[in-house]
């Protein structure tokens, strides 16, 4: 079982839902952000002249996936439909999971997913 953690743009949340619903992935986890990478934010220019703005508005989205899915399917799907080729796209991160419990019913591991 692994976690997907995955940084994108607000307005690309839809198309990313879509495509990963077209593959057959159930469930996953949204959070409204902020947040900033490299670039530490983005400068704006205002009357007073240039000012930084540090926290952007992204979404965070979580998706644990058991074997039945191939990882770099996910992948490329988040990839092709987050992207605008402009810096804050985001970024995917890839942790392990050590379990699962469905509290319902107490089963554990894959099928819980
Ligand atoms: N090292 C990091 N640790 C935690 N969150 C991060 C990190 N890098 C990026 N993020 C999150 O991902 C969002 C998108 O990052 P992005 O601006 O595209 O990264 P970069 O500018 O480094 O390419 C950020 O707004 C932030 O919420
Ligand atoms: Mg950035």
């Amino acid at each position: 079982m692994k976690k997907i953690e995955c940084f994108i743009r607000p307005e690309k949340l839809e198309m990313v839902k879509d495509a990963l619903f077209k593959i057959g992935i159930q469930g996953m986890t949204m959070y409204e952000v902020k947040g900033h990478g490299r670039q530490r934010g983005i400068k704006l220019t205002g009357r007073t002249g240039e000012y930084m703005i540090h926290w952007i508005n992204k979404i965070k989205l979580e998706i644990f996936i058991n074997g039945s899915h191939e990882i770099d399917d996910i992948l490329d799907i988040i990839m092709k439909n987050a992207s605008t080729g402009a810096p804050g796209d985001g970024k995917i991160f890839i942790l392990p999971v050590d379990e699962a419990i469905r509290i319902r019913t107490g089963d554990r591991g894959e099928e819980v997913i």
